[in-house]
């Protein structure tokens, strides 16, 4: 299906205009920045995710509150990972009408009053919002974008696939008023992957979890997260079977798990505590995601109608489709759109371990016990001598 096809998806050959809402600490910004497209403004309202793009974006006019935003700058494509605490498997799940993420209408009002309207607009959030409420999140962004007059394509793409060892899906949706987002997002794929068996890997998990799923990994880590079920944002923690130990990464291996460069969210002049690193870090879109859009906007690839299916929308939304007012369709992609080369997770971390304190260890082991999970029992032991050789430290 995939034979080039050489024209960019946009007009301007110099690269996009983009205007980046809800910009975190600037992941789809990075991403679409190396892929040659240019940030024009940024919108974000944490103040300490602002001054990390004040660091990265020197220049670039950084607005706060998209609440408070009269109008939208002269861009070609505007950039929206929007809040998603109410719509992930983990949050309130007030839906798309919640306080955080019906944000989004705020979006929608300031491109409704934009003229011209900018062409292509870019959305990111959980995949999860296939499902909650029958779909009606994905309904309620999808009749925004056609009622603006766009039409849109949308799939769930895993950093995995990048060569990142951590397990991170996330719902894109592409859309344009001009040119074609099923070229740019659906025409690529590298197919399914065969989960991996544990044989030796090292494993990630939640150890913040262990009374529901701790989104066990082998060679990865789960998803980053911005916060827990704990109320605190930390890093997942890591079972290295050939050394006996659960230990936790290092903030700076966990930026570079997100396609940063070490260091992204340590802005020079600023301090910043771990856990407030931590939380922007887990609430980034990863870096080679977008670059691949990026390069895809400009080199698209021949979409094949003829594997498009047809689907209604009352009946649940497909995990890839496309459409505009009127038609929609269901496309055959998996969630890897590429498979580039991939570390071991034990090759790529470069940053030292602490180990898991006994305190954390213990109130795991406690929830796993008590919960109808199964672990490999090799785990548990390690777990147990961790805590038993923490304790003997501590009577010493
Ligand atoms: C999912 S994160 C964004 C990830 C980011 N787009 C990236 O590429 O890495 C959502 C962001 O929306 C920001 N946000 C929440 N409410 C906002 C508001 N009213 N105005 C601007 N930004 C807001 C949050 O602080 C958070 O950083």
């Amino acid at each position: 299906m995939s034979q080039r096809n050489q024209i960019s998806a946009f007009e301007n050959k110099d690269g996009m205009r983009i205007a980046g809402l809800f910009a975190g600490v600037g992941g789809i910004e990075r991403g679409l920045h190396l892929a040659g497209h240019e940030t024009k403004m940024l919108c974000e309202l944490d103040p300490h995710a602002a001054c990390v793009l004040e660091d990265h974006f020197p220049g670039v006019p950084l607005h706060s509150d998209i609440t408070t935003m009269r109008r939208l700058p002269a861009v070609d494509m505007i950039a929206a990972g929007f809040p998603c605490q109410d719509l992930s498997q983990a949050g309130q799940t007030s839906g798309i009408r919640g306080e955080q993420s019906g944000l989004i209408d705020n979006l929608f009002d300031l491109i409704r009053r934009a003229k011209p309207r900018p062409a292509w607009v870019l959305l990111e959030n959980v995949p999860f919002m296939l499902f909650l409420h029958k779909g009606h999140a994905m309904q309620h962004v999808l009749e925004g974008l056609e009622d603006l007059g766009y039409s849109w394509a949308y799939r769930i793409i895993d950093a995995h696939a990048f060569g990142l060892p951590q397990r991170r899906k996330r719902m894109i949706i592409l859309a344009s008023r001009s040119g074609d987002p099923k070229s740019v997002l659906l025409s690529e794929d590298a197919g399914p992957t065969a989960p991996q068996r544990r044989a030796d890997w090292w494993c990630g998990f939640y150890w913040t979890e262990g009374n529901s799923g701790v989104g066990w990994a082998v060679n990865a880590i789960p998803p980053l997260k911005g916060g827990s079920r704990v109320g605190i944002p930390s890093p997942p923690a890591i079972w290295i079977p050939d050394q006996h130990r659960i230990v936790l990464p290092d903030i700076q291996d966990a930026e570079r798990l997100q396609g940063f460069p070490a260091g992204w969210t340590k802005p020079s002049g600023a301090s910043f505590r771990d856990r407030l690193r931590w939380r922007m870090v887990g609430n980034a879109v990863s870096v080679p995601v977008a670059k691949w859009i990026g390069m895809r906007l400009s080199n698209p690839i021949e979409y094949d109608p003829q594997l498009e299916i047809s689907f209604e929308r009352e009946k649940g939304w497909p995990k890839a489709a496309w459409g505009k007012r009127g038609v929609q369709f269901a496309y055959p992609v998996s969630s890897w759109p590429v498979r580039r080369p991939m570390k071991p997770l034990s090759g790529f971390l470069r940053h030292p371990f602490t180990s898991l304190s006994l305190r954390a260890a213990s109130g795991f082991l406690g929830r796993a016990n008590n919960s109808g999970l199964r672990f490999e029992p090799e785990f548990l032991e390690d777990l147990e001598a961790q805590i038993a050789r923490m304790r003997a430290e501590i009577d010493r």
